[in-house]
C-alpha cells in the first residue's frame, strides 16, 4: 500500500470518534493527532493504535504541526462547539479565532495536501481555509451538508419504508439554518420522490423542518453531535485515497453555479485524489434557485464581518 497520511487537528468528541471510523473504514498507513490538550491526543494515541491487529498495520501518534509536511489530508474539527440553543453562526468569532492558528503552521509545515473541514460554521470555515491557506480551491473541502444530507436520507427511508440504499435525495446550502432539500429531483426505489402519496407537501415540509432542527436536537439531548459528521468526514477522506470520483454532497467552491461565486456552499461534487475535481450543480426549481441565493447572501453577509 502506498504511504496514506492523515493529520487530524482537534481531539474532540467529532474528532476522536472520526479517528476511531477513519482506521475502521479506510486503510491508512498513518494517522497524527494534533490538539491544545497534548495529554488527551498522547491517550488517544494510544488507544487507537491498539485497533492495528483488527484493522491492519497503522501507526497512530500523538504529534504537531510539523507533522502536517508530508499528510495527504489534513482534518481541522478543533473549534468551539454548540450549547443547547445556539446556532452554528454563534461559534463564528470564536472558531475563525481558531482557524487561524491551525491553517497557518499547517501551510508552514510544508503541506500540500487536501483540507477537510467540520468545524463550524462549516461553510464559512471551509472558505477561510482556503483562503488562509491560499491552495487551490479543488484542495479545501467541506463537510457541507453530507450531515444534513444523511439526516434527509434517514427521514425518507422511514417515511416510505424504502431500503435507504435507495434513496437519492440532496440537502443544499448552508449546513445550517438556511439549507434545503431540492425534492423535486430526489429518487427513492426508481421512482420520483414526487410519485409518492405518502409524501405530501405538508409531510416534505416537516421533514425538511425536521433535517434542519436533528443536530440542535441531539445536542439538547446528549449536549453534542458527533457519529454522524465524523462518518461524513471519513466519506470524504475514503473518496480522497480511493480516487473513484465518487460523488458525495460537501462545502464546495461555487464558481458561478446557481449564480453563486466565491463561496464554499453545500452541493453535490465528484471527489477524487486531487480533491473536488468537478462541482455538480443540480437543476434547481425557480423556488429552490431563491433559497440557495438567500444561503450564500447570509454567508457573505457573515463573511463581510470577519477580519482576516
Ligand atoms: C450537526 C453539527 C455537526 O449538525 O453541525 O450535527
Amino acid at each position: 500500500m502506498n504511504n496514506r497520511k492523515v493529520f487530524l487537528v482537534g481531539d474532540g468528541r467529532v474528532g476522536s470518534t472520526f479517528a476511531n471510523d477513519l482506521l475502521q473504514n479506510v486503510k491508512i498507513s498513518e494517522l497524527v493527532i494534533c490538539d491544545v490538550a497534548k495529554e488527551l491526543t498522547v491517550g488517544d494515541a494510544m488507544d487507537l493504535e491498539d485497533l492495528a491487529p483488527f484493522v491492519g498495520p497503522v501507526k497512530v501518534v500523538s504529534g504537531d504541526y510539523s507533522d502536517a509536511s508530508d499528510a495527504d489530508i489534513a482534518v481541522i474539527t478543533a473549534g468551539v462547539a454548540r450549547k443547547p440553543g445556539m446556532t452554528r453562526l454563534d461559534l463564528v468569532n470564536a472558531n475563525v479565532k481558531i482557524l487561524k492558528s491551525i491553517v497557518k503552521p499547517i501551510v508552514d509545515s510544508g503541506f500540500k495536501g487536501i483540507f477537510v473541514v467540520s468545524a463550524n460554521p462549516v461553510d464559512i470555515l471551509t472558505t477561510l481555509t482556503q483562503k488562509l491557506s491560499g491552495f487551490p480551491k479543488n484542495r479545501v473541502i467541506g463537510t457541507g451538508t453530507s450531515l444534513d444530507t444523511a439526516r434527509l436520507r434517514v427521514a425518507l427511508a422511514k417515511k416510505t419504508g424504502a431500503n435507504i440504499d435507495n434513496v437519492d435525495a440532496y440537502v443544499l446550502g448552508e449546513h445550517g439554518d438556511t439549507s434545503f432539500e431540492n425534492f423535486d429531483e430526489a429518487i427513492i426505489d426508481h421512482k420520483a420522490l414526487r410519485s409518492y402519496s405518502e409524501l405530501s407537501d405538508d409531510v416534505l415540509t416537516e421533514i425538511e423542518t425536521d433535517v434542519r432542527k436533528k443536530g440542535g436536537k441531539i445536542i439538547a439531548n446528549k449536549g453534542a453531535t458527533f457519529y454522524g459528521v465524523a462518518m461524513c468526514l471519513t466519506q470524504i477522506c475514503k473518496a480522497i485515497f480511493e480516487n473513484k470520483a465518487r460523488v458525495l454532497p460537501v462545502s464546495a467552491p461555487l464558481t458561478g453555479e446557481y449564480g453563486v461565486k466565491d463561496l464554499y456552499l453545500g452541493t453535490p461534487s465528484v471527489i477524487t485524489a486531487n480533491g473536488i475535481s468537478d462541482v455538480i450543480e443540480l437543476h434547481l426549481s425557480k423556488e429552490e434557485k431563491e433559497k440557495m441565493t438567500y444561503s450564500a447572501e447570509k454567508m457573505k453577509e457573515v463573511l463581510d464581518g470577519i477580519e482576516l
